[in-house]
């Protein structure tokens, strides 16, 4: 007997249902807002994820060497690959370029319900727009597909790394470590990290922005601690209220929230995280914001807005939110009985396929009453019963599994009567 790997899951079909069911009203919505798909290997040089996605990711990385010796690693993310792609060959594109996946991806982390080694991303990326439109747009297909999905309970929060990398004056480098600290709310690390740069004046004023969260009040209240270096990224944020409201997101879908700092290292501007609140623990369903990525990997500056959102854990909350709607039955279960209907059988199967029904057929010779019983455990909603002395006459039983009311019917009007059900 052989055990999973920790971290990973089976999933069977049930589960497959609502997955796709998630999956389809992300990939409708992003479609309709004129996303199109793009599919990158699941697993890249280690250097495209240790360039500039930080230490957050880069320990929960599966890397390895492959027969080559060649430095290789799951992806732990889509924005990288999409972004090398789009670097290497999608340049000469008309922009916007607007882009979107979905698929697995993998990270060593400590496995809980909702966080797991292997997860799915439904993924959105927009590159070479203006920045504020692109950022709404984002925001938009993103608090959209929740709704899409049927989710009540929606709260984005809505923040702007770009003001807190303003205001600490270091090197990049130093500022990630800062900016990591106060993503983790390690306080200790953040005084300490302030101390060596000769700047622990700055850990108050710090840790009080990162604490205001709620309605457009909260950006008044940061200009007051932050002064003029977070004029700019303020007044960035009220105008995206603006946008926000003339897509009908409603106020109470998001809150500005100067704490949201973001786990990966290549954001410089409008972030956001969206929690679903039915989730406990891992209750974070998804995020993003603006970056720059293209830069890094020997592309011009164009601006850069995405987000991802965990299918497993959007799948958690539907569920828990009861939203997901249960797959189409199987139309028509075919069941000849003696061996003298099987050829007719798969004719009148076949022919139901073809007109788009979903049918099947017995595959193991059972007798009518077990084939009843096997019907009714699979949810087929007709059971075509053929037996030899009907089908001399051209005729078959049809059953509808819901009432049990069974009759005899001419083998030509059989498609029209399923399909009309
Ligand atoms: P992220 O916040 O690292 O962002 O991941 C997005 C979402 O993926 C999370 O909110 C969570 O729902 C889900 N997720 C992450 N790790 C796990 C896990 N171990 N198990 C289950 N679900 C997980 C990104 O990945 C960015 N690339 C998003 C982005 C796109 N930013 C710009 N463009």
């Amino acid at each position: 007997m052989f055990e999973r790997p920790r971290g990973t899951n089976d999933w069977g079909p049930e589960e497959m249902a609502k997955r796709r069911f998630v999956e389809s009203r992300f990939i409708q919505l992003a479609e309709s807002f004129g996303f199109r798909e793009v599919s990158t290997p699941a697993f890249e040089s280690l250097d495209l994820f240790t360039a500039k996605s930080g230490p957050g990711i880069v320990k929960e990385l599966y890397a390895f060497k492959d027969q080559g010796g060649r430095d290789l690693a799951l992806r732990p993310e889509f924005t990288a690959s999409i972004l090398r792609f789009y670097v290497s060959s999608l340049r000469s594109r008309p922009k916007p370029l607007k882009l979107y996946t979905s698929g697995n991806a993998f990270r060593y982390e400590e496995p809980q319900r909702g966080r797991y080694r292997e997860f799915s991303q439904l993924n959105a990326e927009i590159i070479g727009g203006a920045a504020l439109p692109s950022d709404a747009e984002a925001l938009a297909l993103a608090i959209g597909t929740m709704r899409a999905i049927g989710l009540k309970q929606v709260k984005a929060r809505i923040g702007n790394i770009g003001i807190l990398r303003s205001y600490l004056p270091f090197p990049p480098a130093d500022q990630g470590v800062v900016l990591h600290s106060l993503d983790k709310r390690n306080f200790p690390m953040l005084e300490a990290e302030l101390a060596r740069l000769g700047r622990r004046d700055l850990a108050s004023p710090l840790r009080k922005v990162i604490e205001l969260s709620g309605d457009a009040s909260v950006l008044d209240d940061a200009a007051k601690i932050l002064g003029a270096a977070a004029k700019e990224g303020l007044a960035y944020l009220r105008d995206l209220a603006g946008l926000l409201d003339d897509y009908g997101i409603r106020r109470s879908d998001y809150a500005f929230d100067m704490g949201v700092v973001r786990g990966l290292d290549y954001y410089t501007g409008m972030v956001f995280e969206i929690d679903s609140p039915n989730l406990g623990a891992e209750k974070q369903v998804g995020g993003g914001g603006a970056y720059r990525l293209a830069e890094v990997f020997g592309g011009e500056a164009v601006a850069q807005t995405g987000f991802a959102l965990g299918l497993d854990r959007l799948v958690m909350s539907a569920e828990a939110e009861r939203t997901i709607e249960p797959p189409r039955p199987l139309d028509a279960y075919v069941v000849p009985v003696g061996d003298g209907s099987r050829k007719k059988a798969i004719q009148i199967l076949t022919s139901l396929r073809a007109a788009g029904l979903g049918a099947d057929i017995d595959l193991i010779g059972r007798g009518p009453s077990k084939n009843l019983d096997y019907a009714n455990a699979i949810s087929a909603r007709f059971v075509v019963i053929l037996g030899e002395r009907e089908l001399k006459q051209g005729r078959a039983t049809l059953r509808e599994m819901a009432n049990g009311v069974q009759r005899e019917i001419a083998i030509e009007d059989l498609v029209d009567a399923v399909r009309d059900a």
